[in-house]
């Protein structure tokens, strides 16, 4: 791979020039507002690609966001690698806590990236990630060295729960073929200590409404007699934790596969100092399920979040009303070997059970998905371990994310393939948040690493 880095270390700038263009486009999948950007974004992506040398360029429309498909192939004998990612973003919001616009990208320095880092919504997650195995490609190609067959396959509704991306998958089987995916869209522990990821949790999203009187009130002449939805609401979440911190709803930690003692022992070895967790976040104390630990609440323990809730009167001054409606949007992170199917319906039965007479409740299901863990006993794990080893000068931890990309489970059960975790991000770059930002250090050492993969990949395999 010595021409392929060299290649990189020519173009560097304008890899970055590149990237920047695409954070230009605010490719917000959640907002209708924004659909033609998202077309224009997965537009973006095709021309890179063709650009780069990747043949049968396509972008295939869906009922939503478009997805966007590319290959290389060198040799039907040789190993097919597909890299999936993403190219939409989740919204700004908050604007005001910006401090420059999520979609006009500058580079500051920051105590954890003293390089620099690219502030703009999606840098990290997931355009700049993306964009790495574009250029990685690019470099193998033109340095001649690209060891064995490429797929990209890019969409443009992952933060929106990769709706149409099942059927897309069924219906392009053949297309896809492929021996492994190859994915950056998670973190590393720092940029001292690299780590692959070997889980993601899983998810069931839900929304409810209750309602009481069948319109608002006036407060003083009906308060005090008249159930008021969002104080019943507010009960009714909060005993959905006990005081460990335990989900009440029946039946939930049923199915929840217990993690081995050495297992447990093992990912709390892992470099992680919760003093600076906590001045980080500027919290006085960690939260969660007693009996854990932090990296243990946040990967193989289930959780039960709400992340959104309204109702009544919040415009300007005060209003004495009596609302005739609450709602909340709630999320359920899953472990191995929950059902998202079956959690919203635990949840559905017990919001409803837990209901007061004086409301009436909808429980609405959202997206979901499954979690996955992947091994470290494969060909793909020991590539992607021996590439970060050779350019990190470190062999990286396996490490259980938090988070979720629920379309990892359907590769495997619609297209038969294991996925491998190789992201460059970190968990405080602001994912999903507003200044976040990718540092310019991941960016390239991605772009550097990736290379490295396709080669211990093509002889292991
Ligand atoms: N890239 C993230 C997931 C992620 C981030 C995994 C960091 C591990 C570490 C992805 O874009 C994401 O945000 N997924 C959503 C799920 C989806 C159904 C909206 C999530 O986890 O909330
Ligand atoms: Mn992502
Ligand atoms: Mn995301």
């Amino acid at each position: 791979m010595k021409n392929t880095q060299a290649y990189i270390l020519q173009h560097k700038n304008r890899f970055l020039e590149e990237l920047l263009d695409m954070l230009r486009i605010p490719s917000v999948s959640a907002d209708p507002a924004y659909k033609g950007d998202v077309a224009r974004t997965a537009e973006f992506v095709a021309e890179k690609l063709r650009s780069a040398g990747a043949d049968l360029v396509e972008v295939f429309p869906t009922a939503g966001h478009p997805i966007v498909y590319g290959e290389k192939m060198i040799d039907p004998a040789k190993p097919t690698v597909l890299v999936y990612g993403h190219y939409d973003v989740q919204p700004a919001d908050p604007l005001e806590l910006w401090t420059s616009g999520p979609f006009e990208p500058v580079i500051k320095k920051t105590e954890l990236h003293p390089d620099g880092a690219i502030y703009a919504r999606g840098s990290c997650d997931d355009k700049g990630q993306v964009y790495m195995h574009i250029k990685a490609f690019e470099a193998m190609l033109a340095a001649g060295e690209l060891p064995c067959n490429v797929k990209f396959m890019v969409e443009g509704e992952e933060e929106v729960g990769s709706v149409n991306l099942g059927s897309f998958l069924k219906e392009h089987r053949p297309r896809l073929d492929c021996d492994v995916i190859l994915i950056s869209d998670t973190s590393i522990i720092d940029n001292q200590t690299p780590s692959i990821t070997v889980g993601l949790r899983g998810l069931s999203y839900v929304e409810v409404e209750v309602t009481a009187a069948n319109r608002d009130l006036h407060s003083g002449v009906y308060g005090g007699a008249v159930a008021n939805p969002i104080n019943i609401l507010s009960k009714m979440i909060a005993s959905m934790q006990d005081e460990n911190n335990h989900i009440t709803i029946p039946g939930f930690y049923e199915d929840v596969l217990t993690v081995p003692a050495h297992e447990r022992k093992a990912m709390n070895e892992a470099p992680f100092n919760e003093k600076h967790y906590m001045s980080d976040l500027g919290i006085g104390s960690v939260h969660g399920e007693a009996g854990y630990t932090t990296l243990e609440r946040t990967s193989i323990r289930p959780t039960l979040d709400v992340n959104g809730v309204w109702g009544g009167y919040i415009g300007e001054g005060a209003k004495t009303v009596l609302p005739s409606k609450a709602f909340a949007k709630i999320s359920m992170r899953l472990v191995p070997n929950q059902d998202p199917d079956k959690i919203t319906d635990l949840f559905a039965r017990h919001f409803k059970a837990i209901a007061p007479p004086s409301v009436q409740v909808e429980v609405r299901a959202h997206h979901g998905g499954l979690p996955v863990v992947t091994p470290t006993d494969t060909p793909e794990y020991q590539a992607a371990a021996k590439a970060m080893e050779q350019t990190f000068g470190k062999a990286p931890i396996p490490q259980r994310g938090g988070g979720s990309i629920p379309i990892v489970a359907l590769f495997e059960s619609i297209l038969g393939v294991k996925s491998v975790l190789m992201g460059f991000g970190l968990d405080s770059d602001n994912i999903h948040s507003p200044n976040e930002h990718y540092g310019l250090f991941n960016f390239y050492k991605g772009i550097e690493t990736i290379p490295y993969f396709y080669q211990y990949y093509s002889e292991l395999k």
